[in-house]
C-alpha cells in the first residue's frame, strides 16, 4: 500500500479496495469520469501486487476473435487446426498466465465479446471451437474501466456484467490532489504555487459551469501548465503573465468542454469567462500588465526573431 501511495497522489480509500477485491479474488469494475485515475490506480497496484497484465482496449472492433485468439490461416493450411497453430489473443494470455485482464472502455467492446467475458468470469473457463477448453490459471481476474458519461453509456453494460464484478465509482481529485498531481506530471515546471491552484481550480469550474455539459479533467490543468511553461519560454516571458496563461488555457482547455445543447457560446467564450473569474481582468492587448515589473507580450502578438 505505501508503495502504491509514492506513485498514485491520494485515493487512499480507493487504493485499499482495489487491493481487497483483487486479495479476495474478484473481479474489479472502476467506472469514473475521464482522468480521475483509473487507468493510473490499476496499473500502480497491479504493478505493486506483482501482477501480470493483459492490456485491452475497449472498442467497437474489439471481435471475440480478437480478444480470445485465432489459428493462423496460413498455418492452418498446411498443419491443420492443431493447437500450436493458435495466436492466443489477451484472453486467453491472461487465463494461461493467471494474470489481470485490464479492460479499459468496456462499455464499448460489442456485446458478443462481452458474451465471451461475462462466461469466462463466472466459469472460470472457455470453450473455443477446435481449440477446446481453456481453464483459467489461478491468479486470472479481470479488471475494467469505464467512463460514465461515455455516449455508449452504462446502460451498455448488461446486469449480468454487474451481477459478477465488484464495482468503484471514482469521482473527481479534490482541489489540492489535483494540484499535486499536475506537479508531479511536470516535475520540471517551474511555477509559483499559488497560480497553479488558480489554474486548478479554473479547470474544477468547468465541470460546474451552466453551459458546459462535461468539463476538463486534471489532464486540462496538466496541458495548461505545460503549455504556459513552454509558450513563456517562446515569448521571453513567464507562465503567470496573465496573456500567457490565458492562451495556454484556451488551447488546452477549449476542446475538452462539452457544451450543453441550445448553448450558442463558444468554448473559447466560456473557457475566457472562467479564466477572467478566477484570475481577475485580462490585459488589454499590449498594455504589459502582470505586475511583475517586465513589459509583457500581448496575445499572440510575438514573433520569433
Ligand atoms: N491520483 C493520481 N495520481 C497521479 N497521477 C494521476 C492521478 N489521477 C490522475 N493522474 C494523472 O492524470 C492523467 C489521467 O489519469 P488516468 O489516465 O489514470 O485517468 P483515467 O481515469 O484512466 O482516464 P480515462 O477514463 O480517460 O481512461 C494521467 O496523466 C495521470 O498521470
Ligand atoms: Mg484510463
Amino acid at each position: 500500500m505505501q508503495r502504491v501511495h509514492t506513485r498514485v497522489v491520494g485515493r487512499a480509500r480507493e487504493i485499499e479496495l482495489v487491493v481487497a477485491a483483487w486479495a479476495a479474488d474478484r473481479h474489479v469494475l472502476l467506472e469514473g469520469p475521464p482522468g480521475t485515475g483509473k487507468s493510473t490506480l490499476l496499473r500502480a497496484v497491479a504493478g505493486e501486487l506483482g501482477l501480470g497484465f493483459e492490456f485491452v482496449e475497449g472498442n467497437a472492433e474489439l471481435t471475440p476473435a480478437r480478444l480470445v485468439g485465432h489459428f493462423d490461416p496460413a498455418r492452418v493450411l498446411t498443419d491443420g487446426y492443431d493447437p500450436e497453430v493458435f495466436v492466443d489473443g489477451p484472453l486467453v494470455t491472461a487465463m494461461r498466465d493467471g494474470s489481470l485482464l485490464y479492460v479499459e472502455e468496456i462499455n464499448r467492446i460489442p456485446e458478443e465479446t462481452l458474451n465471451v467475458l461475462i462466461t469466462v468470469m463466472s466459469e472460470r473457463e472457455l470453450h473455443v471451437p477446435r481449440l477446446g477448453r481453456v481453464a483459467a490459471a489461478h491468479g486470472f481476474r479481470l479488471v475494467a474501466a469505464m467512463n460514465p458519461f461515455d455516449a455508449i453509456g452504462t446502460a451498455r453494460i448488461s446486469s449480468a456484467v454487474y451481477d459478477r464484478v465488484c464495482r468503484l465509482s471514482v469521482d473527481y481529485q479534490d482541489a489540492p490532489d489535483e494540484a499535486s498531481i499536475v506537479h508531479s506530471a511536470l516535475p520540471h515546471a517551474k511555477v509559483d504555487p499559488v497560480w497553479l491552484h488558480n489554474v486548478v481550480d479554473v479547470v474544477r469550474r468547468t465541470r460546474t459551469h451552466p453551459d458546459v455539459r462535461i468539463g476538463s479533467s486534471v489532464r486540462g490543468a496538466i496541458d495548461t501548465v505545460a503549455v504556459a511553461t513552454s509558450l513563456a519560454g517562446l515569448r521571453g516571458s513567464s507562465p503567470q503573465d496573465p496573456a500567457v496563461g490565458l492562451d495556454a488555457a484556451l488551447v488546452a482547455l477549449s476542446g475538452r468542454l462539452r457544451l450543453r445543447e441550445g448553448c450558442n457560446r463558444s468554448a473559447e467564450t466560456i473557457v475566457t469567462e472562467i479564466w477572467t473569474e478566477v484570475f481577475g481582468t485580462q490585459p488589454e492587448k499590449g498594455d504589459g500588465g502582470g505586475g511583475e515589473g517586465k513589459a509583457l507580450a500581448p496575445t499572440g502578438a510575438t514573433t520569433a526573431s
